[in-house]
């Protein structure tokens, strides 16, 4: 397995998250906003987008797993979740890629559950096929077809997270 194409630019990720901060600003501005990063591939996008807050922002962090190698196992476990009570609070979970909808669909009906005052997502990434969960994604990075990628945060067996661009493997 290698890195075979890059599929999205440096400098295009670096400006999708400037848009994406940007709409934060302006949407959080006077209130407070909990940011719920899923580990491990959304440590790349939170640390970029962090950088370019300026609301009254905290950082959060849970860690979920559904995938082993480059195929979704259909269930979610979770290895490590929040320290925090977040009732009537403002979260924004950021994850890196949203593929079948399981994850992302799973964690935010069970934030819900603990009775935030609101509730959205970012994902960097979406490539929504066919049999995926419908969840509403307020801030989106890129579309992407259905190929296995790495780089910006995502990983294959563990490598390539390190990678400044989004990458096709095969
Ligand atoms: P979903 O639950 O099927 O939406 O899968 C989401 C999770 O699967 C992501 O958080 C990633 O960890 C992983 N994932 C899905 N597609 C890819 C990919 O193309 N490359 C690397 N990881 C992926
Ligand atoms: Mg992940």
């Amino acid at each position: 397995m290698k890195v075979s194409k890059v599929l999205i630019e440096q400098n295009e990720i670096e400006q999708k998250v400037k848009e994406l901060a940007e709409r934060i600003n302006k949407d959080y501005s006077g209130e407070e906003l909990v940011i719920v990063g899923i580990l491990k591939g959304a440590f790349i996008v939170i640390s970029d987008l962090a950088k370019q807050l300026n609301v009254d922002v905290t950082f959060e962090f849970m860690s979920i797993q559904s995938y082993e190698g480059t195929k979704s196992t259909g269930q979610i476990k979770i290895d490590k979740d929040l320290d925090i009570d977040i009732t009537g609070k403002n979260i924004l979970i950021v994850e890196d890629i949203f593929d079948t909808g399981l994850t992302i669909s799973h964690l935010k009906n069970l934030l819900e559950s603990r009775n935030p005052k609101s509730i959205e997502i970012l994902c960097m990434f979406i490539k929504k096929d066919v049999a995926s969960e419908p969840v509403d994604i307020k801030y989106s990075g890129f579309e992407i077809g259905p190929e296995f990628v790495v780089g910006y945060g995502l990983d294959y067996e563990g490598k390539y997270r390190e990678l400044p661009f989004l990458g096709v493997l095969s």
